[in-house]
């Protein structure tokens, strides 16, 4: 039997992998992967999928672990057992607009987001009422080509707003890339994910 790790494509996969690697696991096998979506190594079996995906994958039992962004466990809530943050993924969810000085702000404003929950959330708590747009991605463009009035995403550099004339107004929450697990794998699995997870996440941090 071997454990079912489903990781994040892209930026938090490359980050779980040298992380891994650093724990003195064999991740051969994965080095030259190319576009396969799943691959074997001794002792697990690695999937990958789009970050809201691994949420599902988890939630369903079909994978037993996930390394996933907080972001996404903040915006969909997935019935999953969330572990303890990793140490690297780390980013935030801003506010960001355009820098205008002396622009009168808008009565009701328009906010682009790939996070219709975590903003809606936010801008209650603030008392704030305004119009959501969903988009999938790239979400700098909206304020500038009139879109929306302000973004909230993540900000992990900053390069991307930086580099679209976007500047931050508000911090809304620090996020980093966290380590889920199957509810039943955790008790099925027992004694196969137990190391795993005294592996990844440092002793005196077991709860
Ligand atoms: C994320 C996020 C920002 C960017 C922030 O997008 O939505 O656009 O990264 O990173 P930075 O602060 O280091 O520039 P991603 O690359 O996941 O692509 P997407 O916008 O198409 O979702």
């Amino acid at each position: 039997m071997k454990i079912c790790i489903a990781l994040t494509k892209g930026r938090l996969e490359e980050q779980f992998l040298n992380y891994f690697r650093t724990l003195s696991y064999n991740i051969d096998p994965l080095v030259n992967k190319g576009r396969k979506l799943s691959v074997e190594t001794e002792n697990f079996q690695f999937i990958f999928a789009k970050g809201v995906d691994v949420a599902t994958y988890v939630e369903h039992g079909i994978a037993d672990i996930g390394i996933i962004g907080e972001d996404i466990l903040l915006e969909y809530q997935p019935d999953v057992y969330n572990l303890l943050p990793l140490p690297f993924g780390k980013c935030r969810f801003s506010l960001a607009e355009q820098e205008k000085k002396g622009v009168k702000r808008k009565q009701k404003r328009t906010i682009a987001t790939k996070y219709p929950n975590v903003t809606t959330d936010f801008f209650r708590k603030k008392g704030e009422s305004v119009d959501i747009v969903k988009l999938e991605g790239s979400v700098e463009l909206a304020p500038l080509l009139g879109l929306a009035d302000a973004i909230v995403d993540i900000v992990e550099t900053g390069t991307t707003l930086r580099e679209n004339g976007l500047i931050v107004t508000e911090d809304i929450h620090w996020i980093s890339a966290r380590c889920i697990a199957n509810r039943s794998s955790l008790k099925i699995k027992r004694e196969l994910i137990t190391p795993l997870i005294e592996a990844i996440f440092p002793k005196e941090e077991i709860r």
